[in-house]
């Protein structure tokens, strides 16, 4: 009796992880045992679906169509890393390793009952006040580096929230406010340690297996597991001092204030960075424009470079300083929090730009209005406009690093975002981010839509969102280092191209 009762539930559960019927059970417990029958040091953990453990260590920012795991592993030294590599290939187990668990591309839900390589064990943070660098463990988030890196004197080029994997940002580019000033977070990064396809661990920099660097700079997730990476510092500008407006428009305004955004079309003056929210507001039932504007620099140069945008009288204004390891999470009214909340689903939409369009901005306004009205249980979604000077990240040649779009100058991100399940939202909002993506891309400033990788949804093609220049040098070393495809969920590369 107890017997079958034990059957039962175990079939029920396997039913409810997996969606999938018969068969499953099997494969679930022979992927567990390849893990559980070897030995670990005492800090690796392994961890099954059903378990707070397992949770916490699969827990995804974007509910929708996540990968699923039949165990998590979380290794607890480089040597028991390599062997969870090495195991998952000779067992031709599916994987994942994560570390900020931000990624939101929908080419990540192919993994089904695979095994998740949490790297959460690898955190650490070292500043290196001599020489300038940061070295930080694989799944190190943003916010884990603000006080040390500020207080040893430093900043450093990063990204607009504080939650996100450092590593994982910087495998796609690294993008965020001061690539006027700074660069991306590619152009700081000086060295890796990587745990490749075949179990090695090597060591990646310009000196080091350089086209492997030049590869690991912009198109990573496809190369290996970083367990640890360095990074230049940089001097403080302004003694690490941020002016930030924050400004509110309502929607009469917004032709104003994107024609005005249209106007620092090739002139995004160095220190400026433009943050543009189109958001719902609830008390009065309308959408309209949450702006944070941020200046890296004096004080006066950055209220003398918001002139144009205060003269639109908005109608808030909160203009305040922030020193450099505050101005994320305190910055644009805390906004950080909000939008790092984990466990909603969120379909991505995203164009980089090379021009700024008012006339796109503003028929995008109107249709997300519409949205808005007609989807009140979607109305957390946004427009993002990410507007960033480009200065030092164009300083670098395009040919030193794989990423595509140094030229870009403003990052669009169509963010449908909702609670709980519901298919004729993801339908509505797969057909409306499909159109705003294509007009958009029409106006872009590109021949093609052009798509930061990081951010990619997923059905783009790969020259989309590696750019035709890179693709051909990189199928060559995607066959090189990992010529079974092992990296193969987030938006792969081919071993061929063309
Ligand atoms: C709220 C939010 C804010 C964002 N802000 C920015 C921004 O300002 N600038 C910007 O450029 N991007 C930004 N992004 C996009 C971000 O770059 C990607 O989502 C990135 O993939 C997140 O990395 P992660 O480690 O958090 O995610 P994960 O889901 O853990 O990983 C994403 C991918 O990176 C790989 N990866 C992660 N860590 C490692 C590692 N140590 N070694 C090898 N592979 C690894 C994973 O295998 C996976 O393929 C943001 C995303 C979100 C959700
Ligand atoms: C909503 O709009 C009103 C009126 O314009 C404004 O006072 C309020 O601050 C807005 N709310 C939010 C959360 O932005
Ligand atoms: C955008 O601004 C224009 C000009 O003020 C206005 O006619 C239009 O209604 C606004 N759009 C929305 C959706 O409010
Ligand atoms: C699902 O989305 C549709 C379209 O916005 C909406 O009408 C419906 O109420 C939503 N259902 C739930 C359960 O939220």
């Amino acid at each position: 009796m107890s017997f079958s009762l034990g059957v039962t539930l175990a079939t029920a559960a396997s039913l409810f992880f997996s969606g999938v019927a018969a068969g499953t059970l099997n494969r679930r417990d022979d992927v567990r045992a390849v893990f559980t029958k070897s030995h670990w040091s005492s800090a690796t953990t392994i961890s099954f679906p059903g378990s707070d453990s397992f949770d916490a260590k699969t827990e995804r920012w974007n509910a929708f169509d996540p990968p699923t795991y039949a165990v998590a592993v979380s290794p607890g030294s480089q040597s028991d890393l390599v062997k969870v590599v090495k195991l998952a290939t000779a067992h031709s187990i599916p994987f994942l390793a994560t570390g900020g668990r931000h990624g939101y591309t929908t080419t990540l839900g192919a993994l089904d009952n695979g095994l998740a390589i949490d790297l959460s064990n690898f955190n650490s943070v070292k500043v290196n006040k001599r020489a300038a660098t940061l070295t930080i463990g694989g799944a190190v988030r943003f916010r884990d580096i603000y006080d040390p890196v500020f207080e040893a004197g430093f900043e450093i080029q990063m990204g607009t929230c504080s939650c996100p994997g450092m590593v994982g940002v910087t495998l796609g580019g690294g993008v965020g406010p001061w690539g006027g000033v700074h660069g991306l977070l590619i152009d700081a990064l000086l060295s890796l340690r990587v745990v490749t396809a075949s179990g090695r661990v090597v060591h990646v920099s310009a000196k080091s297996n350089p086209d492997l660097f030049w590869a690991f700079r912009g198109a990573g997730a496809n190369f290996g597991i970083v367990v640890s990476a360095t990074y230049r510092l940089q001097k403080q500008v302004n003694r690490g001092q941020i002016l930030v407006a924050d400004m509110l428009f309502p929607a009469e305004k917004n032709v104003s204030y994107f024609n005005l955004l249209e106007a620092y079309n090739r002139k995004v003056p160095k220190g400026i960075s433009i943050s543009s929210f189109v958001l719902y507001n609830t008390t009065i039932g309308q959408a309209q424009i949450a702006a944070s504007w941020a200046y890296i620099g004096p004080e006066h140069e950055g209220r003398k470079a918001f002139a144009p945008v205060f003269a639109l009288k908005p109608i808030s204004t909160n203009i305040q300083t922030f020193p450099w390891n505050k101005v994320i999470t305190s910055g644009s009214g805390g906004i950080d929090a909000y939008i790092c909340q984990p466990g909603l689903n969120h379909n991505i939409y995203e164009v980089n730009a090379r021009k700024i369009s008012s006339a796109t901005y503003k028929s995008a306004f109107s249709k997300i209005s519409a949205f808005y009205k007609n989807n009140p249980t979607a109305r957390g979604s946004d427009i993002l406009i990410s507007i960033y000077a480009n200065q030092a990240a164009l300083a670098v040649p395009d040919s030193a690093t794989a990423y595509a779009y140094r030229d870009t100058v403003a990052y669009n991100d169509i963010q449908f975002s909702w609670s709980g399940s519901n298919s004729t939202l993801e339908a509505i909002t797969t057909a409306l981010g499909r159109q705003l993506r294509s007009e958009f891309a029409a106006t872009s400033g590109y021949s093609d839509l052009a798509v930061y990788l990081n951010s990619a949804h997923g059905d783009e093609t790969l020259k989309q969102k590696y750019g035709t220049r890179k693709l051909p040098r990189l199928a060559a070393l995607k066959k090189t280092w990992d010529p079974d495809r092992v990296f193969r969920y987030n938006n792969a590369l081919p071993t061929r191209y063309p």
